[in-house]
């Protein structure tokens, strides 16, 4: 079920892509924090290609990511609270989209 969820989510992501050449954001991520988060321009919370570029060169920006999504709060980014967890990201999610986050270019 996880594996089709994630292919219907590539082949979505590459017909976006393919029009307007950008990365798509996971299901999970548009699940529990596309209310907030784009990947590519600010909504509530920083745009993620922002955050990359934060943590650039950074061999920990994985975990350190990952930490601060799970613990929420302010980042330094001075737009607000991130409630811990999104909305109810699992700790796999977590793992999972601060990967993506730190790998964005
Ligand atoms: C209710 C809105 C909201 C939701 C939902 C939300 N965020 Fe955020 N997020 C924010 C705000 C606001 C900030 C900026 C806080 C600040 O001003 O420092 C932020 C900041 C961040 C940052 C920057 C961290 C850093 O170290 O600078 C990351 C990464 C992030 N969010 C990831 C996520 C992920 C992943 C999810 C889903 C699991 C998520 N957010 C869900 C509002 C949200």
């Amino acid at each position: 079920m996880k594996s089709i969820i994630a292919s219907i989510a590539v082949a979505a992501g590459l017909m976006i892509a393919g029009s307007a050449m950008a990365v798509d954001m996971p299901a999970n991520g548009k699940a529990k924090c596309g209310a907030c988060h784009a990947v590519d321009k600010k909504v509530v919370g920083p745009a993620w290609t922002e955050v990359a570029k934060k943590y650039a060169g950074d061999k920990d920006a994985e975990s350190k990511i990952a930490a601060n999504v799970t613990k929420g709060g302010a980042f330094g980014w001075k737009m607000g609270n991130m409630p811990p967890k999104g909305m109810g990201a699992s700790d796999a999610d977590i793992k999972e989209l601060s990967k993506f986050i730190a790998g964005l270019k």
